[in-house]
C-alpha cells in the first residue's frame, strides 16, 4: 500500500472523542483516545460547548502522551491531519486550531480529513481489501452502502433517509431507560433477552436505502402498549435484531449486485457483535470476503484520520489543507457520486 513514508501527527475531535495518532508508514506508533461519555452523561447526549471545553483540556498532554509514546519529539512531525469534518463545530474547531498551530510551529504542512473517509477506509489498515469492494458505514449520525473503487474513487448505493442505525440505538435506548450511548447498552442488555417483540424493519422492496424513524416510533409505541409488563432485555434483544438484520439483508445485497470483491463494515455501530456475525456469515455462506476493523479503530479515533492523509498524500489526490483551513458541520465525502 502507497502511503506518506514520515510521521504524521493526526487529531480527531469531531464528536465525543478526543483522539491524538501517530502514524509511520504502515505502522501506529500511538493511538491515543479519551471519551467523553461520563460528562456527556448527566444530559443524556453530547452537549457541543462542554464537548468543545473538554477536548481544549484533553488536548496538549495527549499530544504530549502520543508524542512520548513513539519516542518522537514535535519537530520529527512531517504532517499534521486533522478531522475538519463533519461534526460538531465548536468540537472540531478545537482540533483544527491545534493542528494548525503545531504546522505553523514545526513549518510542516496541515490537511483536513473527511470523518467518515476516516471511517470509510478503516478497514484497509489491518487487511489487504480488494477493490472494488463495498461498505456499510454505520455510525451516530451515517449510515450507507458505499461502493469504494480506489481510494477517492466512491459510489453511494443506499443511504438512511432519516435517523442513523447508530441514533436508531441510541434513541431506542433512551425510551426503554437503558442510558447513554445506546449501542453498547443495548448490546449488553440484549445479551440476556429473547428477541420476541415485532418492530418493523423500514423500507421494503428492491432499495439499498434505510429507515428508522418508523421503528422508533413502533419502539415508543411498545413501551406505551407493555408499561409495567415490559420486559427489557427482550425489547433491546427486539431492538438490536431488527436494526442488524435489516443493515446486514442490505448490505449483503449491495455486494453482491455492485460485483464487489469484498465487503467491509465500519463506524462507532461496526463495534456491535451481533453485526459483526450477521455480517461474517452472510459473506463467507456467499464466498465474499469480509472484514472489519478491531474495536479501537470502529469507534473515533485519529489514527483512521491520519491513514486517509497518508494514502490521499502520497497518491497526489486532493485535500483542503493551509493555515485556513476550515471547519463544516457537513458535507459530501471527497471523490463521490451518487
Ligand atoms: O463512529 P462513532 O463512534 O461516532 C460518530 O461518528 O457518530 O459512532 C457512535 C455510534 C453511537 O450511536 C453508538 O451508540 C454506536 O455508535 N455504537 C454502537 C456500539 N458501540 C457504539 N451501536 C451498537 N452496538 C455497539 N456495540
Ligand atoms: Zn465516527
Amino acid at each position: 500500500m502507497n502511503l506518506f513514508p514520515g510521521p504524521i501527527l493526526a487529531i480527531e475531535t469531531s464528536c465525543d472523542e478526543t483522539s491524538v495518532a501517530i502514524l509511520r508508514g504502515k505502522e501506529v506508533l500511538a493511538n491515543e483516545v479519551s471519551s467523553q461519555i461520563e460528562l456527556h452523561r448527566q444530559w443524556g447526549g453530547v452537549v457541543p460547548e462542554a464537548a468543545a471545553r473538554a477536548h481544549v483540556e484533553a488536548m496538549l498532554p495527549m499530544i504530549s502522551g502520543a508524542l512520548s509514546r513513539a519516542s518522537l519529539r514535535h519537530s520529527d512531525i512531517e504532517l499534521v491531519a486533522v478531522t475538519h469534518r463533519p461534526g460538531l463545530l465548536p468540537a472540531l474547531m478545537v482540533g483544527v486550531t491545534t493542528a494548525k498551530a503545531i504546522a505553523f510551529g514545526q513549518g510542516v504542512p496541515v490537511v483536513g480529513v473527511h470523518h467518515m473517509e476516516g471511517h470509510l477506509l478503516s478497514p484497509l489498515m489491518e487487511h489487504d481489501v480488494p477493490f472494488p469492494h463495498v461498505c456499510l458505514i454505520v455510525s451516530g449520525g451515517h449510515t450507507e452502502l458505499i461502493r469504494v473503487d480506489a481510494v477517492g474513487a466512491y459510489e453511494i448505493l443506499g443511504e438512511t433517509r432519516d435517523d442513523a442505525a447508530g441514533e436508531a440505538f441510541d434513541k431506542a435506548s433512551r425510551l426503554l431507560g437503558l442510558g447513554y450511548p445506546g449501542g453498547p447498552a443495548i448490546q449488553r442488555a440484549a445479551e440476556s433477552g429473547t428477541p420476541r417483540y415485532e418492530l418493523p424493519k423500514g423500507l421494503k422492496g428492491q432499495t439499498f436505502d434505510f429507515s428508522f424513524s418508523g421503528f422508533k416510533t413502533a419502539v415508543l409505541r411498545l413501551t406505551e402498549k407493555e408499561g409495567d409488563e415490559l420486559n427489557v432485555r427482550d425489547a433491546a434483544a427486539s431492538v438490536q435484531e431488527t436494526i442488524t438484520s435489516v443493515l446486514a439483508e442490505r448490505a449483503l445485497n449491495a455486494a453482491r449486485e455492485s460485483g464487489a470483491r469484498a465487503l467491509t463494515l465500519a463506524g462507532g455501530v461496526a463495534a456491535n457483535r451481533a453485526l459483526r456475525e450477521k455480517l461474517a456469515t452472510g459473506a463467507s455462506r456467499r464466498s465474499l470476503p469480509f472484514f472489519v476493523p478491531s474495536f479501537e479503530l470502529c469507534t473515533d479515533n485519529a489514527a483512521m484520520i491520519g491513514f486517509v492523509a497518508s494514502l490521499r498524500r502520497r497518491l497526489g489526490l486532493p485535500m483542503e489543507e493551509g493555515l485556513d483551513l476550515d471547519v463544516y458541520s457537513g458535507g459530501d465525502l471527497p471523490g463521490i457520486v451518487r
